[in-house]
């Protein structure tokens, strides 16, 4: 069901009595979306805007227009407080785009002003994702110092030429330097990847496993390129690795990162114990969260519904649209039918599953919803379960969508 604007932020409306029962509130994550890149990498479908393309009256080339942004922020983040009113903030995310090219200054302001609204835990993870080509010394720095806790640095591959196919904007250089802070700076930081690349060979993802873990890094993710529709790569197809290839890279990426003491926790994420990324667990764990910013999507838990938000996706749009106090650009409640399936995509991406408690907790349903869902996934030898937890087996994880698929609703 999608709601007319004028409830999107009347928290009234979603707190009347409906068909679910969710007996407590799952943790609240605070989503931030910086929706400008230096260029825009041919594979990639978030929403990322190469700077200049729409650019501002009078702005400067290659600059975004911060304040303008900030402010924007600032009042999205306010019109939606009604709907999180008394909860508190488990983690921060600063995602993009790029991130990195705000200056330390302006995410100082940023979390200044979330600060000045949300009740923040201690100890509250803060991320920030930094795209090397934006790397100096000082500014990554600066970062720390305005309370970022985590930087989640976008490498992809450490090999100038898979980097240049990539549209990349930095070069291996750049991401070893910006790595290098990383590791000095921040008490924990990530590292991603890309592979199964144009061109790549077993060799080379060696040697880009090789460099990745010179560093030491507390979290890894590393993704299957994907070559996304309505992208460049979708329209002009680079030349892939085969997929027996692709899936003799994934047991080495498995192996290798087992030996360096990385744990695969989630189907693309590796941590070192304690360094698991608490803002992503809270979306696996099907935990509520709030996204602000141009196109940041929403899942807020109410005692009985649960709501997705998706605001306005282009940034000047985006802008326009939050001074007018209607950031929101769809609102839905998830169907009753649909959370089983909604809980499961994120759900049984972890490596250890979850508890048949915290299913009815977070989607307010009984276990009885999924009875028959989980006979035929344990029939079929995808996941594994006793009385109280439920897992994906090793087969699970490798037909992931096999296994999500059995939780969609009965046509
Ligand atoms: C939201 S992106 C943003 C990070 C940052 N803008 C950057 O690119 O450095 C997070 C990560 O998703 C991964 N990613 C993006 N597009 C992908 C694709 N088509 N296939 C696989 N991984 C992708 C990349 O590893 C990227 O670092
Ligand atoms: S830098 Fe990141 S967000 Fe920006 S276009 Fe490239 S992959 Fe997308």
């Amino acid at each position: 069901m999608t709601l007319p604007s004028v409830a999107c932020h009347d928290a009234r409306h979603y707190q009347r009595p409906g068909t679910l029962h969710l007996t407590t509130l799952p943790p609240l994550s605070l989503y931030v979306h910086v929706p400008w890149c230096l260029k825009k990498c041919p594979y990639c479908d978030f929403n990322s805007h190469e700077l200049g393309r729409d650019a501002e009256p009078g702005a400067v080339a290659g600059q975004l227009p911060q304040q303008r942004y900030l402010d924007a922020l600032r009042a999205d983040l306010e019109a939606a407080l009604p709907l999180v009113w008394g909860r508190s903030i488990h983690s921060v995310f600063i995602g993009g785009g790029t991130p990195s090219l705000l200056t330390p200054e302006g995410v100082d302001r940023l979390l200044g002003d979330i600060r000045a609204r949300l009740p923040l835990l201690p100890g509250c993870e803060i991320t920030l994702e930094a795209n090397p080509g934006t790397f100096e010394r000082a500014r990554f720095r600066a970062f720390r110092q305005a309370g970022v806790t985590r930087l989640s640095v976008g490498v992809q591959s450490f090999d100038d030429a898979h980097l240049q196919a990539l549209g990349r904007v930095h070069d291996r250089a750049q991401a070893v330097a910006a790595l290098e802070e990383a590791a000095q700076s921040f008490e924990t930081f990530n590292l991603d990847l890309m592979y199964a690349l144009p061109g790549q060979t077993l060799q080379g993802l060696e040697r880009d496993l090789d460099m990745a873990l010179s560093f030491d890094p507390k979290h890894l993710s590393i993704y299957h390129l994907t070559i996304e529709p309505n992208t460049r790569f979708a329209k002009f197809a680079p030349e892939l690795p085969q997929d027996d290839v692709a899936y003799a890279m994934l047991d080495r990426i498995v192996e290798r990162t087992a030996l360096a003491g990385l744990e695969r926790y989630e189907v693309s994420a590796f941590a070192q114990p304690g360094h698991r990324c608490r803002h992503n667990l809270n979306y696996w764990e099907f935990g509520d969260y709030l996204g602000v910013g141009a196109g940041a999507h929403s899942k807020l838990s109410f005692a009985h519904r649960v709501l997705r938000q998706v605001r306005y996706r282009e940034p000047r749009r985006y802008m326009e649209q939050v001074a007018s106090g209607q950031a929101v650009a769809q609102s839905d409640e998830v169907a009753r039918v649909d959370l089983p399936f909604e809980f499961m995509l994120n759900a049984l991406r972890l490596r250890e599953g979850f508890a048949l408690a915290r299913f009815s907790e977070r989607t307010g349903l009984a276990v009885t919803a999924i009875q028959d869902a989980l006979e035929q996934a344990e029939a079929r030898g995808l996941i594994e379960r006793n009385l109280t937890h439920v897992r994906p087996t090793a087969r699970g994880f490798d037909f992931l969508s096999d296994l999500q698929e059995l939780f969609l609703p009965s046509p």
